[in-house]
């Protein structure tokens, strides 16, 4: 009794809190985050059997409430595998397997196939049998890390429901992809998972979906996901956890890494759904776009501005402006006519640098447009629920069919669009956009094959397109569910379900209805067409930017987060949005930098541009309308960039290496300090300051007007980039920080590898290596430098090394099979008070730079094949 009543005072006092959170504005946004306490629930039944991979129990609905907003399941079997020392996975679903799941990879995310279970678990797995709950315990220090007793069990077609318990002021982060807080259980919210077209909400569902979140409590981390791709709620409130879900099953995975580390949640996380993609070196480089290029010359100006303002710059990219009549795969033969544009890339290659392109899923199904009469013959594009009529909808172009990345006929049709595309002009990389996928008319709104844009939605046509989506029926043949008006309503902020996307009854190959898959649409494009450019540049690694992302997305593509607006809010909260991705394995990320959305500012724009040139993805994009934003439109905005720009670009060997592990480990680019602190509670809710990699402190100004901010220290050294000061962690200390600058500091104890920053990032490449040692208080330091060609999938040789410095020596051990032939040239060390570096007998000495306060020792010509000392005296 005791238990319920407080149980109802929390769901009163979260409601309140989650009602003044959200903006009143979104249609969509309703609000429910009460448990349905009174639901049947399930026992088990029969005896528990023991498995090769754990445990299998049958489970049968109790007497009681059923049928909540669906059709009660009432036999479920809980399959629960051991899968690594520290993976467990818990799967409840219905037996007769009826119910929708994730796919395997490529279009889903490949469940290991385990054949026993592990042995020497991190964790338990506890169950009671009627009702049915289950808990995980950390068997280290016999902590409760999931916890469904006393929480409603609902199993219904299509509505899921399942409660943890969590501590009242839970440090959670994660769930997205999500505009706000980093750490999210401040903000007593709901996350909604239903992949939006939409401009950056605060708190309200957008382009991606990962229902994956890591949890620290007294500086031990867990995580867990749940693989599920439906439509869903999660509640986090004050003490629990809700998951609210219109479809599929409860497929749990949960993360007990030992040490409980949250990088190694990260590491385990990625373990299962994929690492990061690999990077070539240019996609470190810097990225200029804009939507409102009008025409060639343009874009080629703003190439030669760069140049003239001496701005590096690596990668220029072209929005929708590109195309004849926002068809995909064309060229406008009057503002872009393919030869001036091939001339164009020949240009920029000749200089090392690159050029992306945006593409759009949806086909302009004008019937003289080839690739939509070529995806027709095919029958590749998505259906209405008789499984036969296209499925049209509109996007720029106007009427449109939509590509079925599940039809296995698909991948031929886009590897021939895009690597003819690609070929036509010589691209480098495709920038997919609108792939929740967006449709500006609500349900299968025309199907008119002629050049007629429809018009767009008025309330009175859009009543029409409602009638008629209501016409065709609320479901698919075959399946009783209402796919239309499922009676569960998620917080969708566009409102029902099928708003401004496919509707939920359209169909892919397999007669599988949108309504199952939608959260996987970009998640395929971003697959397809990162295979698509392989079929172009074979061998070569793809360059995908995709909007809309599912979880392991970060496999075969990066993200930007969308549509943000050019307000000191949005440049805030970008770095949240950046160390989500990092968390969810998609480490080349970035926002748009200066803003996309409305006009920017000088100052706004001079604090993004430093910021955002250490995003693991660098930006600047605009949008339709607005006033140019590039760096050199503003001295202070150029000189703000050239300063960042040159510390990423000096830096380039130690990103990419980071880059690498993302690719192995799993570990992110960027690192809430909490993540590489968590022992540090000053840390909690930090999201302005970050880590890049474990060895560089950003403290970014993000507030409109000052020039200063408190920056708070990790225990131990940190040597200030600029000129070397050092400040002894923990503190906090005010940095100044005028227009132009952004306050780095580097961790004593560690070693950065250095190349000299150069426009491009193949002539940073070409100059010699340089290495920062940053001596802690026992004068170590150790870091690590990855090196290959920079762009082959495959590699025959690589480099992994290992620095370390001790006892005044240096000494660089590891894996040396690259023929590098960049030598290594010049040492600086911070901290310590050294005079001479002697290598192979050779002594060298050390010089004070009163610029960077380091000690330097340079014109060594030491060979990067073969590990080597370098002592210090
Ligand atoms: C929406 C994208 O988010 C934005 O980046 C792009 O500029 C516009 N679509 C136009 O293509």
């Amino acid at each position: 009794m005791v238990k319920v009543t407080s149980i109802l005072v929390a769901v009163l006092l979260s409601y309140t809190v989650v009602q003044a959170k959200l903006p009143a504005s979104a249609p969509g946004i309703v609000v429910n985050d009460n448990v349905s306490s009174d639901a049947a629930g399930y026992q088990v039944s029969g005896n528990a059997q023991h498995t090769n991979t754990g445990l299998h129990l049958s489970l049968k609905s109790n007497t009681g409430k059923k049928d909540l907003y669906g059709k009660t399941i009432e036999d479920l079997s809980v399959d629960v595998s051991f899968e690594t020392s520290e993976r467990l996975h818990v799967r409840i679903a219905d037996k007769a397997g009826k119910q929708y799941l994730v796919p395997d990879s490529p279009l889903g995310v490949e469940r290991p196939k385990i054949s026993h279970s592990a042995g020497d678990l991190n964790y338990d797995f506890q169950y009671t049998e009627k009702p049915f709950a289950f808990k995980v315990i950390r068997k280290s220090d016999n902590e409760t890390i999931f916890d469904t007793t006393g929480q409603p069990l609902v199993f219904e077609d299509q509505y899921l429901e399942l409660t943890t318990k969590v501590p009242n002021d839970a440090n959670l982060y994660g769930f997205g992809e999500l505009t706000g807080a980093y750490r999210r259980n401040n903000n007593a919210n709901v996350t909604t998972f239903w992949a939006r077209d939409v401009a950056d909400p605060f708190y309200e569902n957008q382009y991606g979906s990962h229902p994956a979140y890591t949890e620290i409590r007294n500086g031990k981390a867990h995580g867990s996901l749940l693989l599920n791709a439906h439509g869903m709620d999660i509640f986090t409130v004050t003490g629990r956890i809700t998951y609210k879900v219109i479809g599929g099953i409860l497929d749990f995975y949960f993360f007990v890494p030992e040490p409980a580390k949250p990088n190694a949640v990260v590491a385990a996380y990625t373990d299962l759904v994929g690492k990061s993609i690999m990077p070539s070196l240019w996609m470190l480089g810097w990225n200029q776009c804009r939507w409102g290029y009008q025409n060639i010359s343009m874009v080629e100006n703003v190439v030669e501005e760069y140049k003239s303002h001496n701005l590096p710059l690596e990668t220029m990219w072209t929005d929708i402006d590109y195309m004849d009549s926002y068809k995909d795969f064309t060229f406008d033969p009057v503002r872009f006519p393919v030869s001036k544009v091939k001339d164009f890339t020949t240009k920029l290659h000749a200089n090392n640098q690159r050029y992306v392109v945006i593409v759009d899923p949806a086909i302009s199904t004008n019937s003289s447009y080839e690739p939509y009469s070529r995806g027709h013959e095919m029958d590749v594009f998505m259906k209405l629920n008789d499984y036969k009529t296209e499925y049209n909808g509109q996007v720029w172009p106007g009427y449109t069919a939509f590509p079925d990345w599940f039809n296995p006929k698909t991948q031929d049709y886009w590897s021939y669009e895009i690597s003819n595309f690609m070929k036509s002009v010589d691209l480098d990389g495709i920038w997919i956009d609108m792939n929740e996928p967006s449709s500006f008319c609500l349900g299968s709104c025309g199907s008119n094959k002629g050049n007629q844009v429809p018009p767009d939605s008025s309330d009175a046509e859009h009543a029409k397109e409602q009638a008629a989506l209501n016409a065709l029926g609320t479901g698919v043949p075959g399946d009783s569910r209402n796919l239309l008006y499922p009676q569960y309503t998620i917080n969708n902020g566009a409102g029902n379900l099928s708003e401004k996307t496919a509707p939920t009854t359209a169909t892919h190959y397999g007669k599988i209805p949108h309504y199952d898959v939608h959260n996987l649409y970009g998640h395929g494009e971003s697959y397809t067409t990162n295979t698509a450019i392989q079929s172009y540049r074979p061998g070569e690694r793809a360059f995908v930017l995709t909007r809309s992302q599912f979880v392991g997305t970060g496999k075969y593509a990066g993200h930007w987060t969308g549509d943000n607006s050019a307000t000191w809010d949005y440049l805030k909260v970008s770095i949240s949005a950046v160390l989500q991705m990092q968390q969810f394995g998609i480490a080349l990320s970035g926002s748009d930098i200066c803003g996309f959305l409305g006009n920017t500012t000088m100052e706004l724009c001079a604090r993004w541009q430093s910021l955002g040139s250490f995003y693991p993805l660098a930006r600047n994009h605009n949008s339709e309308g607005n006033i140019p934003q590039e760096p050199y439109v503003w001295p202070e905005v150029a000189e703000s960039t050239r300063n960042a720009l040159s510390i990423r670009y000096t830096i380039m060997p130690y990103m990419y290496s980071l880059f690498q592990e993302a690719n192995t480990i799993g570990t992110g680019v960027w690192r809430p300090l909490i993540f590489e602190y968590p022992e540090d509670n000053r840390f909690l809710a930090e999201d302005v300051q970050f880590m890049l990699g474990d060895s560089i402190l950003i403290s970014p100004v993000v507030y409109q007007g000052a020039d200063s901010i408190d920056a708070k220290f990790p225990a131990g050294i940190w040597y200030d980039w600029k000129d070397g000061t050092a400040i002894s962690g923990p503190t906090t200390q005010t940095l100044h920080a005028n227009l132009t600058e952004i306050p780095i500091h580097i961790r004593g104890g560690s070693i950065i590898p250095l190349k000299s920053p150069k426009l491009t990032v193949s002539d940073t490449y070409n100059t010699p290596y340089g290495l920062l040692v940053a001596l802690d208080k026992n004068g170590t330091a150790n870091g690590r430098l990855y090196i290959d060609d920079g762009h082959s999938i495959k590699q025959d040789s690589t480099s992994s090394i290992n620095f370390n410095f001790s006892q005044d020596t240096l000494a660089a051990k590891g894996q040396f099979d690259y023929q590098e032939t960049t030598k290594l040239e010049k040492i600086s060390v911070l901290g310590g008070s050294f005079t001479t570096a002697v290598v192979k007998g050779k002594k060298y000495q050390l010089q004070k730079d009163d610029k960077t306060g380091a000690s330097v020792a340079q014109g060594f010509q030491i060979d990067l094949t073969s590990s080597f000392t370098v002592q210090f005296n």
